[in-house]
């Protein structure tokens, strides 16, 4: 009984580690996918059983730089606009123009700001940290987050704050998929919050 207990323990997962699993190759894909890369090849080797003698977790393209799984498509094999530009990325242009035209719906109060630091828990802290200084546990490894009350930042005015969540900028991603407009506005307004600290 102490040793079974002991041993269903010992397959928790905690911190970085899923734990044992069981039918790993029910959820772990075999195809090179684009959202993961593990270069270790002997990542989950204990619960492995591929056929090329890797750990079940090991997933890179070795033909790739860096092993990368994922690649920027070639001219040609994806549509672009006119301006050439993929449909994902956004020309720079436009965050000018966000800038001056886009206007929260939503005004400006007190519930406005503590329902956008919530959500900034949520999807912005752990890169930018909870001051707005860069400094979030992400931030630290994921460099070049930069601080909100920079002198090219702590200016930039809603418009231009909320152009960033949904489009994303720089190495900075878009969070459209994750974030209703009217959750973006209220990010925006705690922002700016931390802008002026
Ligand atoms: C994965 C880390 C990460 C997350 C999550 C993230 N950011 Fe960023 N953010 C960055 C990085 C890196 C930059 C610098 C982008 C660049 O210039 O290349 C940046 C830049 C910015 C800028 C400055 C853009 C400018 O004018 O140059 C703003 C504003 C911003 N982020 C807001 C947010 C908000 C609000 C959220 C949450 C909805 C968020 N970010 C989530 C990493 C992140």
């Amino acid at each position: 009984m102490v040793a079974s207990v002991a041993l269903l323990a010992a397959c928790g997962a905690k911190g970085n580690k899923t734990g044992y699993e069981y039918a790993p190759q029910m959820y772990h894909s075999v195809p090179y996918e684009g959202l993961t890369q593990i270069t270790d090849e002997d990542e989950g080797q204990l619960i492995s059983n591929r056929e090329d003698g890797k750990g079940e977790f090991y997933n890179s393209n070795p033909n790739n730089p860096h092993k990368m799984n994922m690649r920027q498509p070639p001219a040609n094999t994806v549509s672009r606009n006119a301006a050439g530009i993929l449909p994902t990325q956004i020309h720079k242009d436009s965050f000018a123009l966000a800038a001056r035209v886009l206007i929260s719906p939503l005004g400006d109060d007190d519930a406005l700001v503590a329902d956008g630091k919530l959500l900034y828990g949520r999807f912005c802290e752990h890169c930018h940290g909870d001051t707005g200084q860069g400094d979030g546990l992400v931030g630290e490894v994921y460099l070049g987050v930069p601080p909100y009350n920079s002198a090219a930042i702590k200016e930039q005015p809603e418009g231009h704050l909320y152009h960033v969540i949904t489009h994303g900028k720089g190495r900075m991603l878009s969070h459209a998929s994750q974030l209703n407009p009217m959750e973006r506005w209220k990010i925006v307004r705690y922002v700016q919050t931390l802008q002026k600290q």
